[in-house]
């Protein structure tokens, strides 16, 4: 058996991740959207998800300040704009109109959805936690939504986009169901 020794820094990319927008505000309102892929649930009851956040990033200083976010989930429609998304621009700088994607209200939080998006969680600021050279970033799930092209029981996997790293991103991935004996 042949083995291939990865640097221990590139762990992650054996680990295929869920890439969403987030999408934020700063006190006076400006919006800001980035990209992550650092993401998961981590509650059922109550429902918490969290992200680990650069703490550099303008999403951390408005989810400081303001408290809100939706994790917009990325379908494989989104992937051409990621290179955008992920532009440091200057803080207040709103990175949807930069890429030409357009805004729609959320239902329970003030920061905006990203209209083409597959589905959105909407998230009010829990708590963080310092670990790393990130923060770990959790929210209560406030409201969840799906379009219902994309909802096939379950989400459909067949059109959400992933991330293993830098410009590599998996997506058309298929559905498998396996019995389970309880
Ligand atoms: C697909 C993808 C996934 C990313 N995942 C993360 C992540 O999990 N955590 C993070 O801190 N940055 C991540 N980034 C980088 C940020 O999106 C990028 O630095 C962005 O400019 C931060 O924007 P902000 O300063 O407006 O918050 C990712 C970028 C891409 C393209």
């Amino acid at each position: 058996m042949l083995l291939m020794k990865l640097e221990v820094k590139k762990y992650y990319t054996l680990l295929v991740r869920p890439v969403v927008v987030i999408t934020t505000i700063s006190e006076d309102g400006k919006v800001n959207a980035a990209p992550f892929s650092f993401n998961t649930p981590i509650s059922f009851s109550p429902p918490l998800y969290g992200f680990a956040c650069n703490p550099e990033h303008d999403t951390w200083v408005n989810v400081k300040k303001t408290g809100e976010f939706v994790v917009n989930i990325a379908g494989k429609n989104l992937g051409e704009y990621m290179h955008i998304l992920e532009t440091d621009f200057p803080y207040g700088v709103n990175e949807l109109e930069k890429a030409g994607l357009n805004k729609m209200p959320a239902k329970t939080v003030k920061p905006p959805r990203v209209k083409e998006a597959l589905a959105w969680i909407e998230c009010r600021f829990e708590s963080y936690h310092k670990i790393g050279d990130h923060i770990w970033v959790v929210g209560k799930v406030s409201e969840v939504e799906v379009k219902d092209e994309f909802w096939k029981d379950v989400v459909d996997v067949g059109n959400v986009l992933c991330h293993i790293g830098g410009e590599f991103f998996a997506q058309n991935m298929e559905l498998a169901k396996y019995k389970r004996v309880r």
